[in-house]
């Protein structure tokens, strides 16, 4: 499904007050995850606390090991303290990542921005090589920009 129409659905389930934060964001996850081909896992994390990591908080795919992540390791780590979107066309050219999958082939990671701080990021593992393009990334931007009003 095209980004544009993926916008408006992803804003009714962020507007929906009947439903828990946590099951806003799972339902996020699942929308992308079943709607985009070569989305195969969608996760946010955010930072834990004050502590110096990050913590999955809602996913759709398969369950991960990797709930915790400690700023600087792993793409998502690395995003953690850049500030800046990573995105992997092929995760075996990358040494600092953590494999969830032998079936992942590439990532995208996106950082989550509240009041300009760096408070957590949408991740995306897929099964394709080098599936991601800069319409990913501005579509992801905009995810964030609206998960940031209801947090
Ligand atoms: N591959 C990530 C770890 C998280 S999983 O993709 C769910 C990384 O290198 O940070």
């Amino acid at each position: 499904m095209p980004f544009q129409k993926l916008k408006p659905k992803v804003e009714d389930i962020l507007q929906n007050k009947e439903a828990s934060v946590d099951k806003r964001l799972t339902e996020v996850c699942e929308l992308l995850e079943t709607s985009i081909p070569y989305y195969d896992w969608v996760g946010f994390y955010f930072k834990n606390g004050d502590k110096e990591e990050l913590k999955l908080r809602s996913f759709a795919g398969e369950p991960t090991d990797h709930e915790i992540i400690p700023f600087g390791r792993g793409i998502c780590g690395q995003v953690a303290v850049s500030n800046k979107n990573f995105v992997v066309p092929d995760v075996k050219a990358q040494n600092n990542y953590i494999a969830c999958s032998i079936h992942v082939k590439a990532e995208i990671v996106i950082p989550l921005f509240l009041n300009g701080e760096n408070i957590g990021q949408i991740d995306i593992d897929s099964h394709s090589e080098d599936p991601f393009s800069h319409e990913d990334e501005l579509f992801l931007e905009w995810v964030n920009k609206k998960v940031a009003e209801i947090l």
